[in-house]
């Protein structure tokens, strides 16, 4: 009994970090300022652009779908691999990359070599949504960065808005999500925007129909008819995703869907399934139930595939490895 009473103490002591878990007082004595350092950081920088908060969420999101949270997004090409920067789902779009640097030189100056740049993109994400009027989730922290990036991963895991709900679903399942986290976390739309590429082929000759798609409110469809006329010059023009709040981290996505006002195809299709369209009725009634899911689910996402204890490293310099 004393010997299984000590052996618990000791694992309740040394547990986090002999076992590289997660711990939420990671850095209190490291970095106690952090939190403050890149909640300043975001601030000022949607004080000029709110739309900046969206693509951090986005580029959180991107890092951690695709071999998990481990700051590979962040990383440029080198001799040695391909960015995921450059991948489909991130060339010209993916947005965020000088802020994170710049947070992260400020965090370097405060505790040099201690935080990783993946904890710190993860925090920026909570950051913005935060500071965009939506729910705040506790974090733990101690997420080592990776070492290398895999653009194939990032094409083939990130979910697009061109597939099918059934692969979308897929694709968040096979990194241990669930479809109330697809529909939780779809709700990030309720921020930022997007480009007209991404939505077009609903608006003009819907699956060949020639008009846009039904799914569509009509008097929306030729709003962005204008926005984004049938020619390929209008293909990066932006729309914003919820143009009712646009800037504002609300559940008004929810409701744009239930009266065929969602952008993106992806979108809509909640409405198809009969499990999702239940949830996103649900979400659009009880705006308390989406803060507290969607950050339930921002917490799962955030521990997809990491790196922790000895494994990987404290980058230096978030877009190259450290060389040593
Ligand atoms: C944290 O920031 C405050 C000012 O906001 C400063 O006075 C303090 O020295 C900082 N602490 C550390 C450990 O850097
Ligand atoms: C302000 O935001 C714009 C994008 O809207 C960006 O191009 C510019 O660099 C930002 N300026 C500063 C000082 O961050
Ligand atoms: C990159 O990702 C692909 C697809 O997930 C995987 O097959 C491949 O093994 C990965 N490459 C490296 C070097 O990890
Ligand atoms: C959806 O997934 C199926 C099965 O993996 C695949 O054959 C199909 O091409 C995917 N559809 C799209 C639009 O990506
Ligand atoms: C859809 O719902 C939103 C939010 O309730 C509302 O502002 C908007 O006017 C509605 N649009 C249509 C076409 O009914
Ligand atoms: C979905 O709901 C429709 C009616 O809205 C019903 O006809 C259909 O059977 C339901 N499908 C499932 C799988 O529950
Ligand atoms: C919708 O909300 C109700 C009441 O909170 C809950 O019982 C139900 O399980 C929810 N449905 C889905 C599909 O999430």
């Amino acid at each position: 009994m004393q010997r299984l009473t000590s052996v618990v103490f000791w694992f309740l002591v040394f547990g986090p970090f002999v076992y590289g878990q997660l711990d939420y007082k990671f850095y209190d004595s490291t970095c106690p300022n952090l939190t403050k350092i890149v909640r300043f950081g975001i601030w000022s920088a949607m004080a000029n652009d709110t739309r900046i908060a969206a693509s951090l969420l986005r580029l959180h999101f991107h890092d951690c779908i695709s071999n998990g949270c481990e700051g590979s997004v962040l990383l440029d090409k080198t001799s040695d691999f391909s960015s995921e920067k450059d991948a489909n789902p991130n060339r010209n779009s993916a947005r965020g990359f000088e802020l994170i640097d710049t947070i992260k030189a400020n965090v370097e100056k405060a505790c040099p070599k201690t935080v990783s740049c993946t904890d710190i993109l993860t925090l920026a994400a909570r950051e913005a949504v935060f500071l965009s009027g939506g729910p705040f989730w506790s974090l733990a922290m101690g997420r080592r960065d990776g070492l290398t990036a895999n653009m194939s991963a990032a094409n083939t895991d990130t979910p697009s808005p061109f597939e099918p709900l059934e692969n979308i679903t897929a694709k968040f399942t096979s990194k241990g999500l669930n479809l109330k986290d697809v529909v939780a976390l779809s709700g990030a739309h309720t921020i930022g925007f997007a480009q007209c590429f991404t939505f077009k082929s609903r608006l003009f000759n819907f699956d060949g129909s020639g008009a846009p798609d039904p799914q569509l409110d009509s008097s929306l469809a030729s709003s962005l008819q204008t926005v984004c006329p049938n020619q390929d010059n209008s293909d990066t023009n932006l729309v914003p995703l919820d143009s009712v709040t646009t800037a504002k981290f609300d559940n008004i996505y929810y409701k744009n869907i239930l009266n065929n006002s969602g952008i993106l195809g992806s979108d809509q299709a909640l409405m198809n399934d009969n499990i999702t369209a239940t949830m996103v009725i649900n979400y659009s009634k009880y705006p308390y139930l989406f803060a507290k899911d969607f950050g339930a689910s921002m917490v799962k996402l955030s521990t997809i595939g990491i790196i922790t204890g000895q494994n990987g490293q404290v980058r230096n310099r978030c877009n190259i490895v450290n060389q040593n």
